[in-house]
């Protein structure tokens, strides 16, 4: 198997400029051991956008990556930003189908899938996030409501695309609440997703397929998570806002052996 391991950081609505600029040189300084191992990525706020872009060295391992992005690719949309301006800019990938899109925002299945198609048509890499809530946990509706949000987008994706689509499991009960899935609970949904998209690609393409977790990833508990075969990294939120911390999270997946 050889699937690298890709930890990135989501920046939410934090930092201005200057601090998501210092933020990314720390996190490149810290995270220089690492770097042939892992891949790591950063997602700033647009604002920050071109100042981590020239913060961050060119080099494949390191991803500069937007939270969001409109599927048309021009026009009267007051207030959007197009996948084409996003890689104008100079940016990796952006993120998509984030459960604050979802809740806070009413961002559809059928909405996000134009959005991830229009992405990967921009050229971008995707990190196409998905995830069920506690309700739907404790109702025994996971796998229901995690099919039904891989099997929206899944099959859109071309093959010549495929390689640049990057699914983040991320349980909404454990977002930002320090209640971390164990690594048995995402090792179960990491699985189910793999098989599924046995069915939906390929064999070959479920086999490299990067599919981090998501959902209260730290220092503390990165290396059990990273430990489990299906789990290929991580999107990490608060923990990624203090470099030294977010450093310990990708030295946690450089130190896994595959
Ligand atoms: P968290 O956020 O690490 O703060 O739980 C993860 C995410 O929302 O991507």
């Amino acid at each position: 198997m050889s699937r690298k391991f890709h930890v990135y950081g989501n920046w939410k609505m934090h930092n201005n400029v200057a601090a998501s600029r210092a933020l990314a040189q720390a996190v490149v300084d810290a995270t220089a051991a690492a770097r042939d191992r892992v891949v790591t990525g950063m997602a700033p706020v647009f604002l920050s956008l071109a100042a981590v872009r020239d913060t961050v060295p060119a080099h494949p391992h390191l991803k500069v990556l937007a939270q969001n992005g409109y599927p048309a690719p021009k026009g009267a949309f007051t207030g959007e930003v197009s996948f084409a301006l996003i890689q104008d800019l100079g940016c990796d990938g952006v993120i998509l189908g984030h459960s604050e899109r979802r809740q806070i925002f009413g961002e559809t299945d059928a909405f996000i899938a134009q959005k991830v198609q229009a992405a990967l048509a921009a050229g971008l890499e995707v990190v196409f996030c998905v995830g069920e809530t506690l309700e739907e946990r404790e109702a025994g509706r996971t796998w229901e409501v995690v099919g039904r949000q891989i099997d929206a987008v899944l099959p859109g994706v071309a093959p010549a695309a495929r390689a640049r689509l990057i699914v983040a499991y991320e349980p909404v009960w454990a977002i930002g609440t320090g209640r971390t899935a164990t690594p048995a609970q995402a090792q179960e949904v990491h699985k189910l997703i793999r098989d599924r998209v046995v069915e939906l690609w390929d064999a070959a393409g479920a086999a490299e397929l990067i599919i981090q977790y998501g959902g209260s990833v730290k220092a503390e508990n990165a290396a059990e998570l990273f430990a489990c075969p299906d789990i290929d990294g991580g999107l990490v939120g608060g923990a990624a806002l203090d470099a030294a911390g977010f450093a310990k999270i990708i030295a946690a997946a450089a130190a896994v052996l595959r």
